[in-house]
């Protein structure tokens, strides 16, 4: 009896003690794999900021270069007698590249301005129809020139939207410049707007060009982060492009979703809510939900 219990306490004491060794295990398991995923995020933070680095002098040095370059001639026009074609040719240089130059900084003040929260957008009834037409005209010459097909499909009963025309206008240049610089010649870029579910708008831009494995797709959707970065310069751009589209159809309180296969071709998907689902995000709560990410593409 005294032996039986004796016994109990005994297993008991000897239960908690393993109980307690488990728990400590797990405990130190599980600290373990936090500290490996943190490295292993470190790692990539710090190999994306060295290639936005690079990216970054390049995407600035080469526009500031062709300002200096040609003003320079131009203030010789005294010495060196340049024709009015001349003068043309080197002004017109001057401007694209001051607009290029133009286009990086404001990415960079709207990704800043989207992570400190202080991005404001209109709620106002927008027709996407119009929007999608304009985004698409604005390409016509880069994609002929790339020998690249846009169609556009929109659904008869397309329903009007709630938001801000200016960043819907963005959010599809932002993807369908991507589409016109990774699909190559023969390719076709096809955009269709149906009507989502619950009375919202679906998006769906689709190209047939290079496409992105898994791995590369995580890249593409961190602020700066470029596929293949160190190779791919000469393709241009900042890697903000699909940063900012999602954090602006976040901002809507819509969603942005990519699939994408390598060689095949890549599809991004923008939901957009009803318009009387519509209470467009304080910028302060999106911004603190993107934490790393941010936001546009001129
Ligand atoms: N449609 C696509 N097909 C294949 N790769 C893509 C596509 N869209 C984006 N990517 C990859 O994702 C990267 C990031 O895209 P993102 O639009 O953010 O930046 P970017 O186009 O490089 O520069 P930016 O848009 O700032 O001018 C691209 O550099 C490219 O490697
Ligand atoms: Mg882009």
């Amino acid at each position: 009896m005294l032996n039986g219990a004796f016994g109990n306490t005994r297993s008991n004491s000897l239960m908690s003690e393993y109980a307690s060794l488990l728990g400590d295990a797990v405990l130190r398991h599980r600290a373990r794999i936090a500290e490996q995923s943190a490295r292993i995020e470190a790692e990539l933070a710090s190999k994306v900021k060295s290639e936005f680095i690079a990216n970054m002098s390049h995407e600035l040095r080469t526009p500031l270069n062709t300002v200096i370059g040609f003003s320079k001639l131009l203030a010789e026009h005294e010495r060196r007698k340049l024709g009015d074609g001349e003068i043309v040719e080197y002004a017109q240089l001057i401007n694209d590249a001051a607009g290029h130059l133009l286009a990086v900084i404001n990415d960079i003040l709207d990704i800043s301005k989207i992570q400190s929260g202080r991005y404001t957008i209109d709620a106002r009834e927008v027709n996407l129809d119009e929007i999608l037409q304009a985004a698409i005209a604005s390409f016509r010459v880069s994609a002929a020139e790339a020998n690249v097909t846009i169609q556009l499909r929109i659904a008869i009963d397309l329903p009007p939207i709630r938001g801000d025309a200016v960043k819907f206008r963005q959010i599809f240049t932002n993807l369908l410049s991507n589409a016109v610089k990774f699909t190559p010649a023969k390719g076709t870029i096809s955009v269709e707007a149906l009507r989502g579910s619950d009375g919202g708008v679906t998006v769906i831009v689709r190209d047939t060009g290079i496409g992105m494995s898994e791995g590369e797709l995580l890249v593409a959707m961190t602020p700066f982060g470029q596929v293949d970065g160190g190779r791919a310069r000469w393709r241009e751009g900042t890697g903000l492009g699909l940063p900012i589209a999602k954090a602006l159809v976040e901002l809507h309180g819509g969603r942005l979703e990519i699939r994408s296969a390598k060689s095949i071709g890549t599809e991004v998907v923008v939901i957009l809510p009803s318009r009387h689902l519509v209470t467009v995000a304080e910028g302060r709560d999106v911004g603190a939900q993107l934490g790393h990410e941010a936001s546009q593409r001129a």
